[in-house]
């Protein structure tokens, strides 16, 4: 068990789960967000902070011994935006990390930085990156940074691109993408107790059918998803009978959109 571990974006639809079903990896949950949250219960501790706020992420992270950085935005956006929330946000959290003598980072990376890839192929850890948005290119950005801190400094980090965690899939898409909720909090709690993980690319996605993505090389872990999106089948494939936008593409629609804010 570890002391402390951050937790950014706790206000989000993966913070709401890990704060709900996430026991025992911690000693003190310390949950952070932008945006307000409830007040702590036992066992935990709130710090409002904005990423992109040097200064205030320096404090949110002393005395953590590890952190699961979900704080993003997490879609297709702007530049802008995404300049100030996911990479500014990324670079501070990795400074603030490195200078507190944090150990390791689960970084909330994304299949978007992968979406380019057609949905015949069947990828790795070895894949060539292909970012379908300016949100994927931030995403390729804090895989690349969490590289540099691990070389340089030691500083592990689990890059998990996420395919889509909600409570059930809700399209076609997802029937290859989805995350169970409980499958993702085994495989935080396993990348938490893990003894070591140096620089790790791991894919979050359930025990689908259709899945695109292989874990073999990442098979120290032990984790083993349960879930599996099979269930959902028949009333998705009857609900959507037409192929949807983007859905030659593993990164669905965000393959297909055009870069919003365009000059
Ligand atoms: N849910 C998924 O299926 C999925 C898939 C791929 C990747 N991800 C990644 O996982 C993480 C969590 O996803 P989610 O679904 O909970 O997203 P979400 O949008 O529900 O939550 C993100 C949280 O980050 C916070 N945030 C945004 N900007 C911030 C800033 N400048 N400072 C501090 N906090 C800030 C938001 O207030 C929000 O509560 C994100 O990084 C997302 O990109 C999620």
């Amino acid at each position: 068990m570890i002391k402390r571990l951050l937790v950014t974006g706790a206000g989000g639809g993966l913070g709401r789960y890990v704060r709900e079903r996430l026991k025992g990896p911690a000693e003190i949950l310390r949950l952070s967000d932008v945006a307000d949250l409830s007040p702590a219960g036992p066992g935990e501790e709130v710090m409002r902070c904005d990423l992109a706020d040097r200064t205030a992420v320096d404090e949110l992270v002393r005395d953590c011994d590890m952190i699961l950085h979900l704080g993003a935005i997490s879609v297709e956006a702007n530049f802008d935006a995404l300049l100030q929330a996911n990479f500014l946000g990324t670079y501070n959290l990795y400074e603030a990390a490195r200078k507190a003598g944090v150990r390791r980072i689960l970084f909330a990376s994304s299949n978007h930085v992968i979406g380019f890839h057609p949905v015949e192929e069947r990828l790795d850890d070895t894949a060539a990156r292909r970012p379908d948005s300016l949100y994927g290119v931030s995403k390729c950005f804090g895989e690349d940074l969490a590289r540099l801190y691990f070389d340089k400094f030691g500083l592990e980090t689990a890059c998990l691109r996420i395919g889509s965690c909600f409570d059930e899939p809700k399209d076609r898409r997802m029937l290859s993408t989805w995350l169970s909720p409980g499958d993702f909090i085994s495989l935080i709690t396993k990348l938490i107790a893990a003894p070591a993980i140096g620089h790790l690319v791991l894919y979050g996605v359930s025990a689908n059918r259709d899945a695109w993505w292989s874990n073999a090389h990442a098979d120290f872990l032990g984790w083993q998803p349960q879930d599996t999106s099979e269930p959902y089948r028949e009333t998705i494939e009857r609900r959507e009978e037409e192929p949807a936008a983007g859905s030659d593409y593993q990164g669905g629609r965000f393959a297909t959109m055009g870069i919003l804010g365009e000059r």
